[in-house]
């Protein structure tokens, strides 16, 4: 672990990085190389003997889950039941939930062409650079300027066009495929652990296409910083009037040279944390910090619990990366207007480029969780690495990738340009005015009760508090490494018509009383508004949960350690949000070994 995270801290793109890069990327590539024909169910040729392009043996399918299960053991669960998601059938594109495209987001193309396995180009090492830092290069921006310039060029129905570029996000958020074999379960690359992986892809070939509109095969697309107070405001990139890479569907008060980006952003009356200056950078980096620290232990906290094919999984909980970045989406996405567009509706978001730059930071902390894990394989389940889907490649081919292609970012042949990580270390106590009951005198107590078996209606003006009882108390070091105290939000129902947020603090009660402080900030719920034509009511009670990891957090506040019940409060910020529980259980962490 020690020497992957120093790799990381240390390395910048000088070229003695580079080259270390490029050695452990020799070094990292897998030792197999899963056949992922269509039908790879068949028995196969030549399975087992080396591929000559690569020199690693190739296996089938079934061989790798035989394979995986000797090597590390019966990993638990269903590495039997081999269920990864499949691309759709591409002829049965119908029109998409989404009323601001009128639901037409459906590509150029129909599956009939021929479907190519691909293969990583070799490159340099690509490196993406911030955008706070590019900006004073003025060789790249026009080089940026001109790829999106050409792609806003090409015919409206080129697969390229920017606009059937953007298209494919809505293809793949808004309902546009079902799944093979299904008539009702959409093809969804969001709310579970496919969020990261296909959102990975979709840059790659994205940044692949740009640079082979300009002739550059190192191009790359720059990351919007937000981890870091340099980066925390909107990138003026993207602002330039005249530019390719303008959009004014914005929210003109935040594209602002000068204004703080405020991760616990909603749209509605109590917009922010309320916290300005210094103070809201500080809950930026608190956000942050705590979402590493606390789901460490566990990656579907971070990235999405587990999904697999046909399943329209009820209670499947998002990672806190994820949530994060719905956060961004809704702070760029013009809080007047029906839709919310571009940003702040999925269906539209990537028709602007800040989308993109957004991603790229998401993607770039995916790669940092994973460096701070010593690089081990976040699900070491054949349903996550064998998922496999379908894009249209720098070459104007529609390939298939495996998931589990790319899940080391090196194999892609590109990296992050290094800045400091300043949630990294300890930092400043949060502010506490923010979060207390304003109700009540600081010296006062309150009487909370559990939160009982009837589902509850959040009430926008008051949060809701309730104990929960846990299961051990003072537990020793080693226990704690063991499992990790998850608490989780069940059952819980939004209105799909607008945007939702509610945010989760943890106390240590008096008793059977709480203070008026709501205590430490565990983490979010947010759901962008997915408006959805005649499914809309269907949709609208599907239920979803919000999984948030405590062991750190609690060594962060007085008492909880020893504490039988914790105080924990959700703060209502908007929506119709309805919860059906509240639980604290002890689970194994993850323990995979290194892949
Ligand atoms: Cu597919 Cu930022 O979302």
């Amino acid at each position: 672990m020690a020497t992957s995270a120093s790799l990381l801290l240390s390395c910048t793109p000088s070229s003695a990085c580079l080259r270390q890069r490029e050695r452990s990327h020799r070094r990292d590539v897998a030792p197999f190389r899963v056949s992922c024909r269509k039908g790879s169910g068949e028995p196969r040729q030549g399975a087992g003997k080396p591929r000559p392009e690569s020199g690693a043996p190739l296996l089938d399918r079934r061989d790798m889950i035989i394979g995986l299960g000797g090597l590390y053991g019966a990993a638990a669960g269903p590495m039997a039941l081999a269920n990864p998601i499949v691309p759709p059938d591409l002829t049965k594109c119908k029109t998409a939930e989404a009323p601001t495209l009128d639901g037409k987001c459906c590509p150029p193309y129909t599956g009939t062409e021929t479907i190519v396995d691909y293969d990583f180009p070799a490159t340099a090492i690509r490196v993406r650079r911030a955008a706070h830092h590019v900006i004073d290069d003025e060789d790249y921006m026009a080089k940026y300027r001109e790829a999106v310039r050409k792609m806003k060029e090409l015919p409206a129905d080129h697969p390229w066009n920017y606009y059937q570029q953007a298209n494919v996000h809505c293809q793949y958020c808004n309902d546009a495929y079902d799944q093979q074999g299904t008539t009702d379960v959409p093809v969804q690359v969001h709310y579970s652990w496919i969020f990261l992986p296909w959102h990975r892809y979709y840059l790659h070939f994205y940044e692949r296409i740009l640079g082979k509109l300009i002739g550059d095969d190192t191009f790359t697309i720059p990351f919007w910083n937000f981890d870091n107070p340099a980066g925390m405001t909107y990138p003026q990139i993207f602002q330039e009037l005249n530019s390719p890479l303008y959009d004014p569907e914005r929210d003109q008060a935040h594209v602002k040279p000068d204004v703080l980006m405020d991760l616990k952003y909603t749209y509605g009356k109590t917009a922010g944390s309320g916290f300005v200056g210094q103070e809201l950078i500080n809950s930026n980096l608190d956000y942050i910090k705590k979402t590493f620290d606390n789901s460490l232990p566990l990656p579907e906290l971070f990235m999405g619990e587990q999904l697999r094919a046909g399943e329209l999984k009820e209670n499947v909980s998002s990672g806190q990366l994820e949530v994060i970045h719905n956060s961004v989406h809704m702070w760029v996405g013009p809080p007047e207007t029906t839709y919310h567009v571009n940003m702040g509706n999925f269906s539209t978001a990537a028709r602007d480029s800040t989308f993109f730059s957004l991603h790229c930071n998401v993607d770039r902390l995916w790669d940092i969780y994973r460096h701070l894990r010593g690089n081990r394989l976040e699900f070491n389940d054949p349903d996550w690495l064998d998922s496999t889907f379908l894009f249209i490649d720098e070459n104007e081919r529609l390939v298939r990738v495996k998931l589990g292609d790319c899940v080391d970012a090196n194999r892609l042949w590109y990296m992050y340009e290094q800045v400091s990580l300043p949630w990294l270390g300890k930092l400043p106590k949060q502010k506490k005015s923010e979060t207390t009951d304003k109700a009540t005198t600081q010296l006062s107590l309150t009487r909370v009760g559990e939160f009982g078996s009837a589902p509850q209606k959040l009430d926008p003006n008051t949060p809701l508090r309730v104990v929960v009882s846990r299961p051990k108390k003072s537990r020793k070091k080693s226990e704690k490494e063991e499992k990790l105290e998850v608490l989780t939000i069940k059952d819980i129902e939004v209105s799909l018509s607008e945007a939702s947020r509610f945010d989760v603090y943890i106390a240590t009660p008096y008793g059977d009383l709480a203070g008026p402080d709501f205590g430490e900030f565990a983490g979010s719920f947010v759901r962008l508004q997915h408006m959805m034509g005649d499914k809309l009511l269907k949709k609208m009670v599907k239920k979803t949960k919000l999984k948030l990891g405590l062991n750190k957090l609690l060594e962060d506040i007085e008492g909880a350690e020893d504490a039988e019940k914790l105080v924990v409060t959700l703060v209502p910020r908007s929506g119709d949000v309805t919860v059906g529980g509240v639980n604290i259980k002890l689970v194994e962490t993850d323990t995979s070994t290194t892949f």
